[in-house]
């Protein structure tokens, strides 16, 4: 198996804002180099044409929209790529987006070759998900996000049974799980049953050292 993928989602947080927010990069690019586990950002849209020149390590957008043309306010898959990303977030728990967006999204990211990375919310959303080969489905708990309890301690069968669901549809999508994920032994315990990687915020970066907590995060791979 390729290295899992430890995805960190800056969300709005003031922490993940300015000059912060280029610590946070700084140290997953430091921790990513040393122990060659894939330690992608998702930072904040304004900064994600700057980090994708600065940093060396897979940027992601926390959202993108499957639109062109006169359209105010929005992010299309495109732009985003044209920054530089690599990939980006799509219908996470906090940017909810109907069956059809998603599917737009998944297929506007293909167009634009940006990996797609679909949240769901339990088992049955994960597989259908799954249904529109994105690169990866990423199921979060929504009542465990930001609690600082770990699905993979309180929930670890929607990990297992999520895994299971979306390779039945299709043994090339990967399976990301987040909410709460906090320490090595939790990206240990995620890919022990079978997930990819873990998609993961506050701990990372609500934390006064986000380099220690990033060197846990891959310490028992
Ligand atoms: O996008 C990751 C997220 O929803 C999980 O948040 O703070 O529980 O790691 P957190």
């Amino acid at each position: 198996m390729s290295s899992p993928l430890i995805l960190v989602n800056f969300k709005s947080y003031r922490e993940g804002a300015g000059n912060a927010a280029g610590q946070i990069a700084s140290a997953a690019e430091l921790v990513m180099q040393e122990s060659g586990v894939t330690i992608g950002i998702a930072p904040q849209f304004v900064e994600l044409h700057p980090f994708c020149k600065h940093y060396e390590i897979p940027v992601y957008a926390q959202h993108i929209d499957a639109v062109e043309g006169a359209f105010t306010g929005r992010i299309p898959a495109f732009t985003v790529r044209a920054a530089g990303c690599v990939g980006s977030l799509i219908n996470h728990s906090e940017r909810r987006l109907t069956i059809a967006e998603i599917e737009a999204c998944v297929e506007a990211a293909k167009f634009n070759h940006l990996e797609s990375v679909v949240c769901t919310n339990n088992v049955g959303v994960s597989a259908a998900a799954a249904a529109f080969s994105p690169t990866y489905v990423a199921v979060e708990p929504p009542e465990l996000i930001g609690s600082g309890i770990s699905v993979a301690k309180a929930d670890p069968d929607i990990i297992r049974n999520s895994v299971a669901a979306v390779k039945k549809i299709s043994s090339d999508v990967k399976v990301l799980c987040g909410a709460g994920i906090q320490s090595g032994e939790c990206v240990k315990t995620a890919v022990d049953l079978g997930a990819d990687g873990v998609l993961l915020a506050s701990s990372v970066v609500k934390a006064k050292d986000p380099e220690a907590v990033l060197r846990d995060l891959v310490s028992l791979l």
